[in-house]
């Protein structure tokens, strides 16, 4: 199987833990959580309508939605509380050389666009 194609990001130094960060790979738009778990990747919109999550609140491995408080489990995208019903498509991440890198999920569906 094909080697994931990983972007840089943003050093982690300069992405304390429990601050995120939006970034666009490949027009997609992400977003980069620092966690105490670790660093995870998810995708920067929410799944129930159209908010950007970087908007809303990282508590702990937990995103809340800005829009109507959907959250989420940045770790695997799971949905942890409503509205939303569908998962976050979640992304590979590694550090290499201080950076903190992105593979997008080559599985995940195509983002809606804003209206
Ligand atoms: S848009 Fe995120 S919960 Fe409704």
């Amino acid at each position: 199987m094909a080697e994931p194609s990983f972007a840089p990001v943003v050093a982690l130094a300069d992405l304390r833990p429990g601050r995120m960060r939006a970034c666009t790979i490949d027009g997609r738009e992400v977003l980069v959580c620092h966690t105490k778990d670790g660093v995870f990747a998810v995708d920067n919109i929410c799944t129930h309508a159209f908010a950007r999550l970087h908007e809303g609140r990282l508590r702990g491995t937990r995103l809340v939605c800005p829009l109507h408080g959907a959250s989420f489990d940045v770790r695997d995208g799971r949905v942890l509380q409503g509205p939303a019903t569908e998962a976050l498509p979640a992304h590979a991440v590694r550090v290499t050389a201080g950076r903190i890198e992105v593979a997008l999920d080559p599985s995940a569906p195509p983002q809606p666009s804003e209206y």
